[in-house]
This record gives structure tokens, C-alpha cells and sequence, in this order.
């Protein structure tokens, strides 16, 4: 049994922690908090430990705080550092690297730069093994992780047939918790995204991939609209759909009119936080046009990245091989079972 800590409880750390408590292979030490807020006592009343800085033991003596997030860190095998964009990697300085405490870091991060918090770029599809044994890891974000699932099994499949990938990031504003954040009237362009570079990471430097991005006021899920070329002809729409009838987090739908049915349907499911946790190819938007395939698929914010943590967490702490991690975050996320209701519920009408 290995004792993990999650550092921040936000829409990344709440999910994390919830699926880690149905592990039988950790206990869960605690949350970590920085703002007296509700959220304190909706952890308690969930049966979570929580600590808080050091600093700010003061400011939260209305609540039952189990200790600070140093003591906590200090019982840890682990920690999975869930903090806003930036902040993981002045945790690894101030907290975990003192510590001598391995630790996950989410999307927000960077593996780039003076202030990279790990070499590497997890994703589960393209360099698990890479991830045995390491100290500090870094989990790909919601959009890098969604790409990964696209892109690896079109290399394996077409190779040197490949010419060049173009993909547009639609994204969302906020996420479905996040009810004090408005979502404004407008469409807001990005100036040069990360997420081709980050891909890069893993899917090799000189890939010929092109990312835009722009940012509209939804919270429901990033659509991705992709542009594949081929060589010579490319291939037919069902044979791309084919090529993720086994892939992990891969559901090919065609009935969805929007991101907002896919959310719906998990919602009136009872799936745990409205999440999917996977990707979703709208098979009715794939075409084959000379060279090109055009396709869009969706990709469930916050859920897509909780099973990729759990598959991270057990390359760092138990050396497990793929296939057995697989396994066990599979009997955890029951990842077949939504794909096949997903895929069932959003099937093509004959
Ligand atoms: N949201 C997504 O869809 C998504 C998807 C993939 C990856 N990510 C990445 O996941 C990370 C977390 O995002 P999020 O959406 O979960 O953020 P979030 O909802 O804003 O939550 C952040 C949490 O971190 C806590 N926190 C504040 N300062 C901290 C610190 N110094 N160290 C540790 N925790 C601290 C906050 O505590 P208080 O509330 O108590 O202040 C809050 O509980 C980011 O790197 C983000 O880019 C997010």
C-alpha cells in the first residue's frame, strides 16, 4: 500500500482524489487547500483529510484542518501536484524537491524552460515506459492528451504515408464547476499555443504538425477540427473510424450534434463528475477529399486527464508494466464500459 498526496482541489484535484480513494492499492494522506472557502468542509464531508499551508494555519481556524500540507508531504510515498498553472513548479523548489518526495505535475506546467518541472511529457499512448522509475513527471494537458490518442494510432497505421497535420483548438472557456467564472460573448484568439510544441514532446520534433487555437464561450468540452494529408489518396472515412474501435478512450459517435448531447448523456448516465474521461470521434463530420482527411472529435476537459494521472502514478510507484496498469486503471475508470454506452446511445441511425 502506497500513500499519496493530491496538492490542490479544483476541478483537476477533486476528480484525482475521488478515483484514488477506490484504488485498493493507496491511501489517500489528503488534500491540499490554500482558501477557507466551502470547499474545506465539502472535502471533511467527503471523508477527506485536509491540510493547508504551514503560513496559513491562522486563517483557517474555523475549519477542521488535519495539519499542514508540509507534515502531510512528509507521510507521502507521492504527491500529485494539482496547483493553477505555474505554481507546481515552485512547489517542486519550495516543497517537494526539499523533500526528497516524487511528485505528478498537471498540464499547466511546462517541460520546457527555466522553469520546466520534468523532462518529460506523460502520455500513456506514447511513452509509459519512459515514465518507470522517474522522480517528476509531467501529466500533458486536457488538448495534448486528446491529440495523442488521434495522432499515435494514425502514425502506427500510415507512417511514411503521412505528410502533415493541420488542427484548429476550439476551447472552452471554463470548466462546469467553475460557476463564478464567466464565460464572456466573444471568440478569443491565442497567440502561439503551446499544445503543438508540447505534442512535439512526445510525437518527435520535426513532426509535421500545425496547431491554432481559439478560445469560445462554452464550458462543454474543446472541439478539435483536423486536417490530415496523405501522399498519395487518402484513405476512407470508415477506415480511419476503424483504426479506434480498441483504442483506450476513443469513442466514435455520430449522432451527437454537439459537444453539449455528449455531456448530457454522461450527466443522465450518472457518470462520476459528468465526465467521459476520452475523447470523441463525430464519425458524421469525418471526410475523405483527395489527400485529406478532414475530422473533429471532442475532448472532455477535465475528465480525459484523470485516468492518464492514475496510469502515470503506477509507472512512478510500482514499476508496473503497461499491461498491468492498463488493467488496473480500467477496473478504476470502467473506460470499455462508458466507451461501448457512449458509442451505443450516439450510433449511426441505419
Ligand atoms: N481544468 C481542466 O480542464 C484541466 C485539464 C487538464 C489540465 N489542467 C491543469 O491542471 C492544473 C489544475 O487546474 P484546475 O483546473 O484543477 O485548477 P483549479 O480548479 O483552479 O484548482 C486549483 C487548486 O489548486 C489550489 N492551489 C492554489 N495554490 C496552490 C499551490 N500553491 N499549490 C497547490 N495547490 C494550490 C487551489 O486551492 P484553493 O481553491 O484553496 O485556493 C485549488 O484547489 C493546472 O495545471 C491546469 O492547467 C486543467
Amino acid at each position: 500500500m502506497k500513500k499519496v498526496f493530491v496538492n490542490g482541489y479544483g476541478s483537476i484535484g477533486s476528480r484525482i482524489v475521488s478515483f484514488l480513494k477506490d484504488d485498493p492499492e493507496i491511501t489517500v494522506v489528503g488534500v491540499g487547500k490554500y482558501s477557507p472557502d466551502d470547499k474545506v468542509n465539502e472535502a471533511i464531508s467527503k471523508g477527506l483529510d485536509v491540510y493547508v499551508p504551514e503560513s496559513k494555519l491562522d486563517s483557517f481556524s474555523n475549519f477542521k484542518i488535519s495539519g499542514s500540507i508540509e507534515s502531510a508531504l512528509d507521510q507521502s510515498d507521492l504527491v500529485i501536484d494539482a496547483a493553477p498553472g505555474g505554481h507546481g513548479y515552485k512547489n517542486k523548489k519550495n516543497l517537494y524537491e526539499p523533500k526528497n518526495i516524487p511528485a505528478i505535475y498537471q498540464g499547466g506546467e511546462s517541460t520546457i524552460g527555466t522553469e520546466a518541472v520534468s523532462e518529460l511529457l506523460f502520455n500513456s499512448r506514447a511513452n509509459y515506459d519512459q515514465a518507470l522509475g522517474k522522480s517528476h513527471v509531467m501529466q500533458g494537458s486536457c488538448n495534448v492528451t486528446g491529440m495523442g490518442r488521434i495522432l499515435e494510432p494514425l502514425r502506427d497505421k500510415f507512417d511514411k504515408q503521412l505528410v502533415r497535420f493541420d488542427v484548429t483548438l476550439v476551447r472552452r472557456w471554463a470548466d462546469i464547476e467553475q460557476t463564478d467564472k464567466k464565460v464572456p460573448d466573444t471568440i478569443e484568439m491565442t497567440e502561439k499555443p503551446h499544445h503543438g510544441d508540447d505534442v512535439k514532446l512526445y510525437f518527435g520534433k520535426d513532426a509535421p504538425l500545425y496547431v491554432r487555437a481559439i478560445k469560445v464561450p462554452t464550458r462543454q468540452m474543446h472541439l478539435h477540427i483536423m486536417d490530415i494529408r496523405f501522399k498519395d489518396m487518402a484513405p476512407k472515412p470508415s477506415e480511419i473510424h476503424d483504426l479506434f474501435t480498441n483504442e483506450f478512450g476513443v469513442a466514435t459517435l455520430w449522432t451527437a450534434k454537439g459537444t453539449g448531447d455528449v455531456r448530457d448523456y454522461a450527466q443522465n448516465m450518472g457518470f462520476n463528475f459528468t465526465d467521459t474521461n476520452m475523447i470523441h470521434i463525430h464519425a458524421n463530420m469525418t471526410s475523405s477529399i483527395g489527400d485529406t482527411i478532414q475530422m473533429m472529435y471532442s475532448d472532455d476537459q477535465t475528465g480525459i486527464v484523470i485516468p492518464e494521472n492514475h496510469m502515470l502514478m503506477q509507472a512512478m510507484l510500482f514499476d508496473k508494466s503497461y499491461k498491468e496498469a492498463f488493467a488496473h486503471t480500467e477496473s478504476i475508470f470502467h473506460m470499455v464500459e462508458k466507451k461501448q454506452k457512449l458509442q451505443d446511445h450516439f450510433a449511426e441511425k441505419s
